[in-house]
């Protein structure tokens, strides 16, 4: 019998939350204030929605969706996820104080805690994948999430976040800024899966091209619920990114504009 999609995504977030907590530092480890900010930050909370396009990319190359490389590179890829989080919650980005419905990790470990617990899972990521297997792949899947997280990508993407508060930008500027903070680690996902999962470069380029629009449609989204949504549904603030002046699509287009173009 198959699952449902509903069914199968639990299934899978139940199977990283069990890999994570078996990567992140033992409860009460040494130091523990920084051990614990590190497993608050991760564990217990999130969708869980990259390591499952990791798994589902290596399936439609072909490759099973829940063997234990793919496992731990999907859970490698939710460790730059959540170490992003704690920093862009951060008082000097955008000074969020909820997170996944629980105080962000700087309001329960303080500030210093929480930029050095960021600093510790994102180096994680990387002993997880580079542990996952031999050869290779995995070689091409470190340097892939290399660049997602880097300069080109996430963080690249957070400083345009940071730098376009406040200021006109057009919409190549809006798309550029989404297609780094956010985009460029759901196009490793989907990579990262594909190589794993034994793809051929055209099935990678086909990965790659559905990751580049999901991740607009994701951040599309996310931008569209932070105006229309309950805090106490979303488990993070509403409302946020007006009172930031950020540059989003919304604002861009104006609501109704941004739900057509997602
Ligand atoms: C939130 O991502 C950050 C964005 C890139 C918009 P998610 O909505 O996937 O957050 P979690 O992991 O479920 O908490
Ligand atoms: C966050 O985008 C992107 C990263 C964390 C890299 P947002 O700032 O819109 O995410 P939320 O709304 O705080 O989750
Ligand atoms: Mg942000
Ligand atoms: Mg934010
Ligand atoms: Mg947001």
């Amino acid at each position: 019998m198959s699952l449902s999609l509903g069914a199968k995504m639990a299934a899978r977030a139940a199977a990283v939350e069990e890999v994570l907590a078996a990567h992140l530092p033992p409860e009460g480890g040494v130091p523990v204030p920084l051990t614990a900010a590190m497993r608050y930050a991760v564990l217990g909370g999130g969708k869980r929605l990259r390591p499952f396009l990791v798994g589902a990319a290596a399936e439609a190359a072909g490759g099973g969706g829940t063997g234990g490389v793919i496992l731990q590179a999907a859970c490698a890829v939710e460790l730059i996820h959540a170490y992003s989080l704690v920093h862009d919650d951060l008082p000097c980005m955008d000074a969020s104080p909820l997170r996944r419905g629980k105080p962000s990790v700087h309001v329960a470990f303080g500030e210093a805690m929480a930029l050095l617990a960021g600093d510790a899972l994102l180096p994680l990521a990387f002993q997880v994948l580079a542990r996952a297997g031999e050869g290779d792949v995995v070689r091409r899947a470190v340097a892939e999430l290399a660049w997602a997280a880097g300069w080109q990508g996430l963080v690249g993407g957070q400083s345009r976040d940071l730098l376009a508060e406040g200021c006109e930008v057009n919409r190549a500027e809006v798309e550029a800024i989404q297609r780094g903070k956010t985009g460029a680690i759901w196009v490793a996902a989907a990579r990262i899966g594909g190589l794993l999962g034994g793809a051929d470069e055209g099935r990678l380029a086909d990965l790659t091209a559905y990751a580049r629009r999901f991740g607009i449609l994701f951040q599309l989204t996310d931008d569209i619920l932070d105006l229309t949504g309950d805090s106490s549904v979303l488990g993070k603030p509403a409302k946020a990114d007006a009172a930031k002046n950020k540059a989003t699509f919304p604002a861009l287009l104006g609501l109704d504009g941004a739900r057509r173009l997602a």
